[in-house]
C-alpha cells in the first residue's frame, strides 16, 4: 500500500488572535519533493515546527506514515532549519560527530555514516576544515547534511537557499532534487531510504 510519508489535514495554528497557519491540507508521498511557497510571515516555518513536533496544532491533524508524530516518532524527520545550526569554530566532520551522538549513533557507524553524508553533499573534501572558513552554500550543505545523519523517511529544509548564490542554490537543489526522487539508488537516494522531502 503506498501510504504517503507526511499527511497535514486542515491544519490550524494560532499566535493569541493571530491565525499563523489556516486550514493547511497537503500530502507528500515517498520519493515526492514537496515546496511550500509564500511571502514573508505566511506560515511555513510555522507548519514546519508542528509537522516536526516543536509547536502543537490548534486544530487539524498531521499524520507521518499513518500515525501521529510522537516524540518517539521524531526521529522519522530530518529537520533543517531556516538559521545555519553548526559550531563554526570545528570541522564538517566534527559537528557531524556531535550530532550523530545526540541522536545515538556512535563508534564505527557513527564515522561511516559521517563520511556518506558529507559525499552526499559534496563536502567530502573539505571535511576537516572548520565551518567559519566556508561559504555560505557550503555551510547550508554541511547543515543539511546534520539532518541527513541519522536517515530520516522525511527531509524537511526551511529555506535551503536563503543567502546563497546562484551556481551553490543550485547545487542545493540539484541535490534536493536527487535525494530518493528517481529511485535509482544512489548515494543520495540511500541517503534517505526513499523518504519524502519537504523544501521550504
Ligand atoms: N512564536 C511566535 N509568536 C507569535 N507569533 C508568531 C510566532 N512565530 C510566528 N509568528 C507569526 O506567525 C506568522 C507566520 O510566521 P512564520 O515564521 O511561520 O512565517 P514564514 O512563512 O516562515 O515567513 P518567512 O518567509 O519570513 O520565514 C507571522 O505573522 C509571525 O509573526
Ligand atoms: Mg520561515
Amino acid at each position: 500500500m503506498d501510504r504517503p510519508v507526511l499527511q497535514v489535514e486542515q491544519l490550524v495554528r494560532r499566535f493569541g488572535e493571530h491565525t499563523a497557519v489556516d486550514k493547511v491540507s497537503f500530502t507528500i508521498r515517498t520519493g515526492e519533493t514537496y515546496g511550500l511557497l509564500g511571502p514573508n510571515g505566511a506560515g511555513k516555518t510555522t507548519t514546519i515546527s508542528v509537522i516536526a513536533g516543536l509547536l502543537r496544532a490548534d486544530e487539524g491533524t498531521v499524520t507521518l506514515l499513518g500515525e501521529p508524530v510522537t516524540p518517539a516518532r521524531k526521529s522519522l524527520i530530518g529537520l533543517v532549519p531556516q538559521d545555519i545550526a553548526l559550531y563554526p569554530d570545528l570541522s564538517a566532520i566534527e559537528n557531524l560527530q556531535f550530532f550523530g551522538s545526540l541522536q545515538n549513533l556512535n563508534g564505527k557507524a557513527l564515522s561511516a555514516r559521517v563520511a556518506e553524508v558529507l559525499d552526499v553533499v559534496g563536502l567530502a573534501d573539505r571535511a576537516k576544515d572548520r565551518i567559519e572558513t566556508y561559504s555560505g552554500g557550503m555551510k547550508r550543505r554541511a547543515n543539511i547534511a546534520v539532518g541527513l545523519l541519522h536517515e530520516p523517511r522525511l527531509l524537511i529544509l526551511d529555506e535551503p537557499t536563503v543567502g546563497v548564490d546562484p551556481q551553490s542554490r543550485n547545487s542545493i537543489l540539484e541535490a534536493v532534487a536527487e535525494l530518493g526522487g528517481s529511485g535509482n539508488g544512489g548515494p543520495l537516494h540511500d541517503a534517505l531510504h526513499g523518504g519524502g522531502r519537504a523544501a521550504v
